[in-house]
């Protein structure tokens, strides 16, 4: 018997993603994205992303049925984002979901969005072991995980204590006059920089913090560091070396991140790190990652930059895995969930 078709939706923030997945193998990934709408504002606004899934969320869903070969009538079970995420566009994917769970006669699974950024790496490659360490980064999350059984057994080690990874890159670039979102361009600005031109603090690197605080990350210090240079600099009449400035930076928030990474696979005894979220595109984090799995003998997955941005073959993944794990489905009152933990 083949295994079970399952639909996966997904509308945590400004992108309404729908997928199709038959076991660990992805049929069709669709995805709609509202930045270009945000990107004037220089920020998400909610209402403008609720709105946008309201309207790409049919087609999105006709081109994933077209794309994968597949009629609706033939999907044995829906996925869906259940938060964390905008209580708007949660609700709009959980609606349909629903929807169409209910008028097909197919249970649904309202599933973790953050743990389903790790449960993609399984459908892009070979199959993920039961154990790992998980680095999830975004504009919204920096979560340090292990993992136990994706579906059902996953722990936070810790987390930020402040800003995401992202929401940092995000705000330099604001600081540097970059276009929203600026993340993108301050890793590309970073890549034609000299990292040793400035020297930004690492975050919780006092001896009380490295214990307390063995797994968890702080980005705001370092982004205040970021603007004292750069009001210092000009200031004094200076010309702000852009790229200087974005490649200490990023070095500073990638060091932090992958050597803590690395230090929970040696701590929990795993030796795989699977790395996803939207920040995982920034090419120093999957140098330095790749260079320390290495080095420590660790298999690191990380999703094509397509796959870690957030999309619906994410949580058709995590779906496909609750469903092989035989976890129940959830029940047909749940609803969005902003701050769901894990
Ligand atoms: O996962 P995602 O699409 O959305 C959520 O935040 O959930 O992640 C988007 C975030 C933004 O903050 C964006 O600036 C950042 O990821 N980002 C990057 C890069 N590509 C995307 N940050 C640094 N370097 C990149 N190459
Ligand atoms: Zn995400």
């Amino acid at each position: 018997m083949s295994s079970p078709l399952i639909l996966g939706i997904e509308s945590t923030c400004d992108e309404t993603g729908v997928a199709l997945v038959r076991g660990e193998t992805l049929l069709s990934e669709v995805t709609a994205t509202s930045m270009e709408e945000h990107a004037r504002y220089g920020g998400i606004i909610p209402e403008i992303a609720s709105r946008a899934h309201l309207e790409s969320f049919l087609p999105t869903l006709d081109s994933a049925l077209e794309q994968a070969g597949v009629n609706l009538e033939e999907v044995d079970a829906v996925a869906v984002s259940a938060g964390p995420g905008l209580v708007g566009s949660l609700t709009v994917g959980i609606s349909a979901a629903k929807a169409l769970a209910a008028s097909l006669g197919v249970p649904v699974y309202g599933v973790n969005h953050v743990v389903g950024h790790l449960a993609v790496a399984g459908l892009v490659g070979e199959s993920l072991p039961q154990r790992f360490v998980g680095l999830v980064v975004s504009g919204g999350h920096s979560s340090l995980l292990s993992v136990r059984d994706l579906a059902a057994d996953v722990e936070e080690l810790g987390g930020t204590l402040d800003d995401a990874a992202g929401e940092a890159f995000d705000k330099v670039g604001r600081l540097l006059g970059l276009p929203y979102p600026g993340g993108p361009h301050v890793d590309r600005l970073a890549r034609e920089g000299d990292v040793t031109a400035v020297r930004f603090p690492r975050g919780l690197a006092a001896a009380k913090d490295r214990q307390r605080h063995r797994y968890d990350f702080s980005f705001s210090g370092l982004k205040t560091a970021v603007a004292r240079h750069v009001e210092s600099a000009q200031g004094s009449g200076e010309e702000v070396r852009r790229a200087d400035v974005c490649a200490a930076f990023s070095e500073a928030v990638n060091d932090s991140l992958t050597a803590k990474a690395v230090q929970a696979c040696l701590d929990y005894d795993c030796d795989t790190l699977v790395v996803g979220g939207g920040f995982s595109a920034n090419s120093r984090l999957r140098q330095l990652a790749a260079r320390r799995c290495e080095a420590a003998g660790l298999d690191l997955r990380i999703p094509p930059p397509r796959y870690c941005t957030d999309n619906g073959a994410q949580i058709a993944a995590l779906g496909a895995a609750a469903v092989r794990s035989g976890l129940p489905p959830s029940p047909m009152g749940f609803g969005p969930d902003s701050s769901m933990p894990l």
